[in-house]
C-alpha cells in the first residue's frame, strides 16, 4: 500500500555556509527520501532557513546590511550547495515567512488557550552598551566552579561545568566587552512540566531510537523545567501576540518552520494542510536530525503539536557527529570543510554520499571521514566493482550486436540472486541502515565481476564461434549491471540518470529489480566515473586551511559554524591570512628572563637578558618600560622571536624580540607560558 510521508531535515542556519558536518544529515535523509520515492510511496522533503535569532541579527549589523539581506544572500549560497550535492527537497523555504509568523503564533495562542503558558520576571545578564540581554553565547567569563577563564555563559568547556550566566565571574559581553549588568524582564514559558504524563508516554511509543529512548529517561529524572519561548526587542524574529517588545525565541519558530514550508508547498500544489498536519493525519511525519537536538524535537515540538491541536511526528531519527580523519573538524588542519570547497575542487557529490552511506547504520554513533579511506573506498568500490562491469561489457554489445541484447538470460541463477536480493536491500534502507544496503549491494558486485572474469568476453570476441556466447554473457553482465544501479540509485542519483541514459530505460523504480532485461537497444557506453585523484583531496584540505582562526569551539559538527560566528566580538579585523609554511618561518621560543636593566638614556626601553636554555642567552631591547618595573620581570618566563634578524639600536645590538600584547585599552601585557614550559621550547 502506497504511504504518504512528510520528511524533514533540520533546518541549518542562516548565518554559516553549508559543510560537511552538515551535509550528513542532508544525504542521510535525501537517500531515505529517494529510496521511499523509487518504492512508489508519496513522499515529500521540506525543509528551510533557520533566520531568527540575536547571531544573525547581529552579524547582519556588522556587515551593515538588514538581516533580510544577509537570510536572502545565505538562501541563495544554501540553496546553491544543497543542489550541488544533489539534494532533492520538494520544497526548501525560510523561517522568516508570511506562512511561519501565522503558524507560529497560532500554536502559541492555542497553547495559551490550553493554560500551558505563564508569565515570570527574571533577570538576566544585559550589555549596557548594545542595549541588549545577552544570549548565553554572547557572555564570556571565568567559570563559577573551576574559575577558567574565557568561558561561556552556559557551560566550562574546562571542567564541563553547567551553570547559568549569572553565576559567571567577571562576565564579559562578547558584543561590546562591556561589563553586563542584570536587568529584570517579563518572560513567556511554555509550561513543559505539565506535559510530563504525554511525553512519557509518546517518548516510549516507539517514535525514538532505543538510545534516544533511554536518553530521555535522565531528562525526566531530572524534571522538566518550563521553556523560556520570549526574548526582548531587538531581536530579529516575530513579535509575540499581544506581547510588543516580545519575540518568539528563535527555537519556537524554527520547527514550525517544518510546518510552514509544506504550507506554501501545499498551497502551491493544491495539497490538504489537514490531512497533512491536522490530529488525526493518516499520514507520517519524520523527522531526520542530529543527536544535539533531540532535547527539543523529542519534548518541546511534540508537546507544543499535542497541545496545539496538531498530529505527531511519527519518527524522529537521530544521527551522530561527523569527525574527520578521527578528530573533530578543524579550522587549523583543514578539516573544517565546507560544501562550495568540495565541490570546487571538481569533486564528484556522489563520491561523497557513498561514502556517508556506507558509514551510516541509522545509530546515534558518530561517523568518521578518513580521508585516505575515503579516496581507497570511492575508487575500489563504485569504478573498480560497479562501473568495472559496464565498462567491460558494453562496449560488445554496441560492436558486434548493433546495440541489441539477447532474447533471453543464460546464467538465470545469478541474474535470479540478484533480484532476490531486492527484498533484503530494502528492509535495509528502509531502516536507516545504508552501510548494510552497500555491504549486500557490494556483494553482488562482486558477484558478477567474477563471472566476467570467469567468462572472459574480450576471449569470447576473438573467436567467431563464440559470438552467441558472447552476447549471452554481456547481456548478464549488463542485467547485473542494471540491477546494481537500481540498488545504489537513492545514494547515486545522478549515476543512475546517466545510466538510464545509456541503457535507454526509463527512471528505474523498485519494481523494476522484478524484471529482466533482454531484446533492447542500448546506448553507446560512454564514461560514467573517474577515480579520486588524491591531489584534489590535498588541495581541498589546503584551501580549508585557516592557520590565523581560532580552531572552532568544541560543539557538536553541525553547530560549530554557528557557535563560531556567534561567539566572535564585533572586533578589528586580523591581518591578511599566511600560509603555515609562513608561519613556521617564525621561531618562537620560551625563554627565562636572566636580567632586565633600564637603559641610559632610553624612555621606554629595558635591556633584558633572555635565557633560552641550550640555545644560549641573548641580549633584547624591548620596549615595555612603561608597564614593567625590571626587577619584577627577573626570573620569569616569557615568549621570544628567535629567529628574527639581529639589530644594531642605539644602545647596543637587540638579538630577537619578546611577544606582547595590547589593544586600544591602556597597557601593555608581555605573554608568559603554561607553568611546566622549559627556556628554550619551541612554540608552534
Ligand atoms: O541546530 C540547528 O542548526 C538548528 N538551526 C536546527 C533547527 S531544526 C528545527 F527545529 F527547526
Ligand atoms: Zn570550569
Amino acid at each position: 500500500m502506497s504511504r504518504q510521508i512528510l520528511v524533514t531535515s533540520a533546518l541549518p542556519y542562516a548565518n554559516g555556509s553549508i559543510h560537511l558536518g552538515h551535509l550528513v544529515e542532508y544525504i542521510q535523509t535525501d537517500i531515505w527520501v529517494r529510496f521511499q520515492k523509487m518504492r512508489g510511496h508519496d513522499c515529500r522533503y521540506m525543509c528551510a532557513d533557520d533566520t531568527h535569532g540575536t547571531a544573525i541579527m547581529l552579524r547582519a549589523e556588522k556587515e551593515g546590511i538588514t538581516p533580510e539581506t544577509l537570510i536572502q544572500r545565505v538562501w541563495d549560497e544554501h540553496t546553491r550547495d544543497f543542489a550541488g550535492f544533489h539534494i532533492g527537497f520538494d520544497h526548501y523555504y525560510s523561517t522568516h515567512s508570511d506562512e511561519n509568523r501565522a503558524l507560529a503564533s497560532k500554536i502559541f495562542l492555542a497553547l495559551k488557550d490550553a493554560g500551558l503558558i505563564e508569565v515570570k520576571t527574571i533577570a538576566q545578564l544585559y550589555d549596557p552598551v548594545k542595549n541588549l540581554f545577552l544570549p548565553d553565547r554572547f557572555i564570556k567569563g571565568e567559570c563559577p566552579k573551576c574559575g577558567a577563564a574565557d568561558q561561556y555563559g552556559d557551560n566550562c568547556e574546562v571542567c564541563g561545568a553547567t551553570y547559568s550566566p549569572t553565576e559567571l565571574k567577571n562576565p564579559v559581553s562578547a558584543v561590546s566587552g562591556a561589563t553586563p549588568v542584570h536587568k529584570d524582564s517579563e518572560h513567556y514559558f511554555f509550561k513543559l512540566g505539565d506535559c510530563e504524563a504525554f511525553l512519557r508516554e509518546w517518548t516510549t511509543s516507539g517514535a525514538l531510537q532505543a538510545e534516544a529512548a533511554n536518553k530521555m529517561q535522565e531528562w525526566f529524572a531530572s524534571g522538566l523545567n518550563n521553556w523560556d519561548i520570549s526574548r526582548d526587542a531587538p531581536y530579529f524574529g516575530f513579535e509575540i501576540p499581544g506581547a510588543p517588545g516580545k519575540y518568539f525565541y528563535v527555537w519556537l519558530d524554527a520547527p514550525v518552520g517544518y510546518m510552514a514550508s509544506f504550507a506554501r508547498y501545499a498551497a502551491d500544489n493544491g495539497l490538504d494542510f489537514d490531512a497533512w498536519w491536522g490530529a488525526d493525519s493518516k499520514t507520517e511525519l519524520v523527522h531526520f536530525i542530529g543527536k544535539d537536538i533531540l532535547y527539543f524535537h523529542a519534548l518541546f515540538w511534540p508537546a507544543m503539536l499535542k497541545y496545539s491541536g496538531h498530529r505527531l511526528p511519527t519518527a524522529v531519527y537521530a544521527h551522530g557527529f561527523l569527525t574527520v580523519n578521527g578528530q573533530k573538524m578543524s579550522k587549523s588542519r583543514g578539516t573544517f570543510i565546507t560544501a562550495e570547497s568540495y565541490l570546487a575542487q571538481k569533486l564528484n557529490p556522489e563520491w561523497l554520499r557513498y561514502y556517508y552511506a556506507a558509514k551510516l547504520n541509522g545509530s546515534m554513533e558518530d561517523i568518521d571521514l578518513n580521508l585516505d579511506d575515503f579516496v581507497a573506498r570511492v575508487n575500489s568500490d563504485l569504478v573498480g566493482k560497479f562501473i568495472n562491469i559496464a565498462s567491460r561489457t558494453a562496449g560488445f554489445i554496441h560492436k558486434n550486436f548493433e546495440g541489441k541484447l539477447a532474447d533471453g538470460v543464460a546464467n538465470i541463477e545469478l541474474i535470479g540472486a540478484f533480484q532476490a536480493a531486492a527484498g533484503t536491500i530494502a528492509t535495509h534502507y528502509e531502516a536507516r541502515d545504508y552501510a548494510k544496503a552497500l555491504r549486500e549491494i557490494m556483494a553482488l558486485a562482486d558477484r558478477a565481476n567474477q563471472y566476467v572474469a570467469d567468462e572472459k568476453p574480450w576471449e569470447l570476441a576473438k573467436k567467431p564461434e563464440a559470438v552467441y556466447r558472447l552476447h549471452e554473457v554481456c547481456t548478464v553482465a549488463l542485467n547485473c549491471f542494471r540491477l546494481l544501479t537500481l540498488y545504489l540509485k537513492p545514494v547515486l542519483p545522478k549515476l543512475a540518470e546517466q545510466v538510464e541514459a545509456f541503457l535507454n530505460i526509463p527512471p528505474l523504480a523498485w519494481e523494476d529489480s522484478q524484471s529482466l532485461f533482454i531484446r533492447h537497444r542500448i546506448n553507446a557506453y560512454n564514461h560514467l566515473m573517474t577515480r579520486i585523484d588524491p591531489k584534489s583531496i590535498e588541495a581541498m584540505v589546503a584551501a580549508n586551511k585557516q592557520n590565523l582562526e581560532p580552531t572552532p569551539a568544541p560543539a557538536p559538527a553541525r553547530h560549530a559554524e554557528a557557535q563560531v560566528h556567534a561567539a566572535q566580538p564585533a572586533a578589528a579585523p586580523v591581518a591578511d591570512t599566511i600560509s603555515i609554511n609562513d608561519f613556521a618561518k617564525i621561531d618562537l621560543r620560551i625563554a627565562r628572563i636572566a636580567n632586565a636593566e633600564h637603559v641610559e638614556g632610553a624612555d621606554k626601553l629595558l635591556r633584558l637578558t633572555l635565557d633560552l636554555g641550550e640555545l644560549g642567552t641573548r641580549q633584547v631591547f624591548a620596549g615595555i618600560k612603561s608597564a614593567y618595573a625590571p626587577e619584577t620581570l627577573v626570573g620569569r618566563l616569557t615568549v621570544m622571536v628567535a629567529n628574527l634578524a639581529p639589530r644594531k639600536m642605539k644602545f647596543g645590538m637587540s638579538e630577537g624580540m619578546v611577544l606582547a600584547a595590547s589593544g586600544d585599552a591602556p597597557g601593555l601585557f608581555i605573554l608568559s607560558p603554561d607553568s611546566g614550559a622549559q627556556p628554550g621550547m619551541k612554540v608552534k
